[in-house]
């Protein structure tokens, strides 16, 4: 009987079939990775919602079988290759955002995502779909303007589904990771065993009350299991990264993380998408970084620019090292596990 490691080596899609390539700003644009529902798929998907309102479930109950479809598997099959398998993101356009309910809307949204994982808590208080909006003396990334620099979520699959643009800018950009850890390989390999080994990692206040504020040991930059290469980086400076270390950065550790940033922050690499109210973005989060742009709000509160996000961890879950389970889950899942307190 194999085990579960063989399992993983054998039948897991998110091992490559293909060598995988990074890849630059000029490779990609929107309109090609992006997908439409059609009318057919749209009334399968609001009949399935329906039916999980008619059962009394909770958006926590919605489970891949309430959304199991033929059309919608055939759909997401060809979306779930393009993520795991293409450039490591995919746009599904046309949700109706403006002729539903929130809580509606939610429930399509868990519904649709449920094909590529189940979601994981995104915070210590557990919510399964955040929202991101300006919210008054909440400093978090979502819930504040101005722009936000790349980084990675504690999660396979990030998902943004965009209800409200705001009136002006508030783009999403990304940056391919892959690329990054080829460019860096080509041109300063002499970095690398840093990157390997990476940083301790500041948790942002979300730690267990018997954890430190900090990974007690450092995250991989760059690191690989079965092949697989995954990379995560949450830092925005040099300066952050000694703060999060608790000590003093030699100075090689200080130019290769210098080096390191500009390489993620150069214009050859990045590439801004602004979603569309009824867009949904999935992002393969250990090879894309993300980050979003500043933006101005319209003066009516109840138009504010208004983003759903999910944080999906597949079954079985994409190989890599235990490390990059961040904050190290007692459920054993990614993202942050509720505390009760
Ligand atoms: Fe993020």
């Amino acid at each position: 009987m194999l085990g579960s490691e063989a399992v993983d080596t054998l039948e897991n899609e998110w091992l490559n079939k293909v060598e995988k390539k990074g890849w630059s700003a000029a490779d990609v644009t929107k309109e090609p990775v992006t997908i439409q529902l059609s009318d057919e798929h749209l009334i399968i998907i609001i009949e399935l919602m329906e039916k999980t309102k008619q059962k009394g479930l909770r958006l926590e109950d919605i489970k891949p079988h309430h959304f199991h479809e033929p059309l919608l598997e055939e759909l997401m099959r060809s979306t779930r290759y393009a993520l795991k398998e293409k450039i490591g993101f995919v746009i599904i356009r046309g949700l109706p955002v403006s002729t539903f309910s929130i809580d509606d809307i939610k429930r399509m949204y868990v519904g649709l995502s449920s094909y590529f994982g189940q979601p994981v808590s995104q915070s210590r208080f557990g919510d399964l779909v955040g929202e991101n909006f300006v919210r008054a003396g909440d400093g978090r990334g979502g819930h504040r303007a101005g722009p936000l620099p790349l980084h990675n979520d504690p999660i396979e699959v990030l998902s943004l589904c965009c209800i409200r643009k705001a009136v002006s800018g508030g783009e999403n950009t990304l940056v391919s990771s892959l690329k990054v850890w080829e460019i860096i390989e080509k041109t300063r390999p002499n970095y690398l065993p840093i990157f390997y080994r990476g940083f301790r990692v500041h948790l942002a206040g979300e730690q267990r009350p018997d954890q430190e504020d900090f990974t007690s040991e450092p995250v991989p930059i760059f690191s690989e299991k079965y092949g697989l290469r995954s990379c995560w980086m949450n830092v925005s400076s040099v300066e952050l990264l000694a703060k999060a270390r608790g000590d003093v950065m030699t100075d090689v550790e200080r130019e290769a993380v210098r080096y390191l940033l500009s390489v993620i922050r150069s214009e050859e690499l990045c590439i801004s998408i602004q979603l569309e109210p009824g867009e949904m973005i999935y992002i393969n989060n250990f090879e894309v970084m993300h980050s979003r742009l500043d933006f101005t709000e319209s003066t009516d509160p109840e138009n504010f620019r208004y983003l759903l996000r999910l944080w999906l961890q597949d079954t079985p879950s994409r190989p890599m090292i235990d490390q990059l389970n961040i904050h190290q889950n007692k459920s054993g899942l990614q993202g942050i596990d509720m505390q009760l307190d």
